[in-house]
């Protein structure tokens, strides 16, 4: 006897015999339904339609493997009771029934598994492609998954909210697509095991509150953003213009207005102001989680040289910590999140008119209301318009009486504002993501620019306010400038 027939007289024809068990079937069912799917997953995969939604991730990466692997030991664990009963009964057969393709019945068998089979593949591709297509959209990802919705609240009304959080997040190329795999799986555990977490705390995984920034994973800009903006486009100088109320009874309005210089590479090839100057390559060293503490910075010049600008504090010593290349994220980190403060909110809200300025005292009330504790957005929804009249009511009822509406129009944009800003339950609140554009509310620019990073030749990085901004009027009321420059502003 051959080798070959030998192996199927001794374990196929027995493996088909004692396979022929409820348990065993039901397993090779669960394994070729789990198995065609996944297959028809990674075809649509292939044809390049990537997807970083976590529901989705749920199935193809966790149940679907899982139902694949236990259909797997359900085959063998069906024989082997099918093969233990019969032995006990003493009904093992002295030879196994032959496998015969001349028999009509188990061609037939044949016939249809192969038949059910095309079918599977073709209505499971067909419904994973379109499943996959829907569940691709940062709608339905940021819908979906609660834990971002601080993240998709700010994007929704970013600039980039037509932008896939893909493009950003994962960028091209296979081997990005493949660590973002790995890592989104790990936070699907977390997610997926969430609720128990807290009866058992160090065994089951949880996601952390809130989601931690910056991303550490996140590729350097040159990948994503460069992919839509060229960094050495020139762009010059830009105007800001910043209206701000003061907390007194008239809310009295005034305005900054300064001119950036953002730079760029000019025609000369020049790298000048805010843009230009930072495209060379500096490196930092960040001795905290948050990029916040930034003691140390090199430059490398023109020349080729290298210049290192040091905290005093180091006392020479280049200090342990991330180090990393600084590029756009270093400055725009909210770029498609941006969450601002409780003041430059209702400041905005107000210069726009949704929040009327008209109501004495509203800044001030406003801005404690946004500020106050709420258990959930919900409570806030309750409890701010509901305070703003009992302030009101209380303070000067008249107010009620005669502008009843614009009361109402400024409770409502409040909670709105509220809701884009703070998310008790995943406690993100005022300040908790801090913006580097700037230096007014947070470190920023001022992290490096502070006059006390110092190089060997004594040269500082510059905290020289007009290097980055000529202050055209700072808080002034009615600036001539803007009326010079034939600037309106909303509500004047
Ligand atoms: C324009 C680019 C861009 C797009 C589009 C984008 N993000 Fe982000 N995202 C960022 C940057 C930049 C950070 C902060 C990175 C840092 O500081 O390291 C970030 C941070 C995050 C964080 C970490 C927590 C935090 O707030 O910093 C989460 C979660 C997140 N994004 C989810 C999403 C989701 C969900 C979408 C789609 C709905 C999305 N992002 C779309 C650029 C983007
Ligand atoms: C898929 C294309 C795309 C990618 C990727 C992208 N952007 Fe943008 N970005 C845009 C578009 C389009 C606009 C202009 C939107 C408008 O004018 O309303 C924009 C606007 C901006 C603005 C000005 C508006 C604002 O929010 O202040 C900044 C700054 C910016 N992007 C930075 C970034 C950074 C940083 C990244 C990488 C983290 C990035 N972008 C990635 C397409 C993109
Ligand atoms: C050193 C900090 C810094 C770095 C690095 C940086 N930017 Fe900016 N960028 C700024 C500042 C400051 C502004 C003006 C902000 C404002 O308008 O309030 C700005 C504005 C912009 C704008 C809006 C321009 C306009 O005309 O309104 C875009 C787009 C932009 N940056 C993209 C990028 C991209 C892409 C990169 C990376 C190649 C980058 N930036 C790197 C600081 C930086
Ligand atoms: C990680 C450190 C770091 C951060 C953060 C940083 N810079 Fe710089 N910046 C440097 C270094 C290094 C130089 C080069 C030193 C020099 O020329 O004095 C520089 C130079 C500049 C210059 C040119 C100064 C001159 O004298 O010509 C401008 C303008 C500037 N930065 C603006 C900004 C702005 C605006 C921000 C914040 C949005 C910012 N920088 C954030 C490191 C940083
Ligand atoms: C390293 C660059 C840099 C330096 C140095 C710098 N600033 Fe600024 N400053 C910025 C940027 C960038 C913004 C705009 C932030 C934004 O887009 O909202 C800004 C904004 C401001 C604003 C308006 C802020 C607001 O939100 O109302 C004031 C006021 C201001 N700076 C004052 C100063 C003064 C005074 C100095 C000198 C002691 C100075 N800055 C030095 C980069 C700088």
């Amino acid at each position: 006897m051959s080798a070959f027939q030998r192996f199927r007289e001794n374990w196929v024809r027995p493996a088909l015999f004692f396979g022929n068990n409820p348990i065993s079937l039901v397993g090779g069912a669960v394994t070729t339904a789990s198995g065609v799917t996944l297959i028809g997953y990674w075809l649509v995969e292939l044809f390049g339609h990537v997807t970083d939604n976590p529901y989705l991730g749920i199935i193809v990466f966790l149940i679907l493997p899982a139902l694949f692997l236990s259909g797997l030991i359900l085959i063998p664990v069906g024989v082997l009771i099918r093969r233990r009963t019969l032995k006990k009964a003493g009904r093992i057969p002295a030879e196994f029934p032959r496998i015969d393709l001349n028999d009509p019945i188990f061609r037939h068998g044949i016939d249809i598994v192969l038949v059910a089979t095309v079918a599977n593949i073709l209505v499971v591709a067909t419904a994973t492609y379109h499943g996959a297509s829907y569940m691709d959209s940062p709608q339905f990802c940021g819908r979906s998954c609660h834990v971002m919705a601080p993240e998709y609240t700010a994007y929704q009304i970013s600039a980039h909210s037509h932008v896939a959080c893909v493009e950003c997040h994962i960028g091209t190329g296979a081997k990005a697509y493949f660590s973002a795999k790995v890592n989104g799986t790990k936070q699907l555990i977390e997610v997926s095991f969430h609720p128990l977490a807290p009866l058992a705390p160090r065994i089951i995984p949880n996601y952390p509150t809130p989601i931690p920034s910056p991303v550490s994973s996140l590729r350097p800009a040159r990948y994503t953003c460069e992919g839509c903006h060229t960094p050495t486009r020139f762009d010059g100088d830009k105007l800001l213009v910043k209206s701000s109320f003061a907390d007194d009874q008239q809310n009295s309005e005034s305005q900054t207005v300064l001119i950036l210089h953002l730079g760029g590479e000019d025609s000369f090839s020049h790298r000048t102001g805010i843009h230009g100057v930072h495209l060379g390559h500096i490196e930092y060293i960040a001795t905290d989680p948050t990029r916040t503490s930034i003691p140390w910075v090199q430059r490398e010049n023109p020349d080729g040289s290298e210049t290192v600008y040091a905290a005093s504090a180091l006392n020479g010593v280049q200090p342990k910590g991330e180090r990393r290349v600084m590029d756009c994220i270093d400055c725009h980190n909210r770029a498609a999140h941006t969450f601002v403060t409780a003041d430059e909110a209702i400041n905005r809200a107000m210069a726009d008119g949704v929040i009327s300025p008209s109501l004495p005292w509203i800044h001030k009330e406003g801005l404690q209301l946004l500020k106050g504790e709420y258990s959930s957005q919900d409570d806030a929804a309750a409890k701010i318009p509901q305070q703003l009249e009992a302030f009101y009511q209380a303070q000067d009822p008249d107010v009620l009486s005669q502008k009843p509406a614009l009361v109402k129009a400024a409770g409502r944009e409040l909670v709105t504002l509220y809701s884009q800003n703070v998310f008790p339950f995943m406690k993100v609140t005022w300040g908790t993501h801090p913006n580097h554009i700037g230096h007014q509310d947070y470190p920023g620019c001022f992290r490096c620019h502070d006059g006390d990073h110092v190089a060997k030749n004594g040269a500082s990085i510059t905290q020289d306010c007009s290097a980055c901004h000529n202050l055209l009027a700072v808080e002034e009321a009615k600036p001539k400038v803007l009326s010079d420059l034939g600037i309106q502003l909303p509500g004047q």
